[in-house]
């Protein structure tokens, strides 16, 4: 069978997040957690809904019912001179 992946960023499949409800996962969070689905670079702006969507059909709830998980920002690198005021402001860009 064809693996089809829901979370792109992080190579979550369907079978994978098919199994992890199977094995009693009923939130976003536990889903998130137990899978990474959710964790990769998009941050879950790609894969939420549709997960989200395969727990409510999964667990018999209605899609309303189905909170979404918790975020957090996204971690960049940053130059160590952004977080300098004035003069140095100009030094950091170039
Ligand atoms: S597709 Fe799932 S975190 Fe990006």
């Amino acid at each position: 069978m064809e693996e089809i992946f829901i979370c792109r960023c992080e190579e979550v499949t369907r079978k994978e997040l098919e199994e992890a409800i199977r094995d009693g996962a009923v939130t976003m969070n536990e889903l998130k957690r137990w899978t990474r689905a959710g964790m990769g670079l998009c941050q879950g702006k790609t894969c939420a809904k549709a997960v989200m969507a395969m727990l409510a059909e999964k667990t018999g709830k209605p899609l309303s019912e189905i909170q979404p998980a918790t975020y957090r920002n996204p971690v960049r690198p940053m130059p160590i001179g952004c977080m300098t005021k004035g003069d140095q402001d100009d030094d950091a860009r170039s």
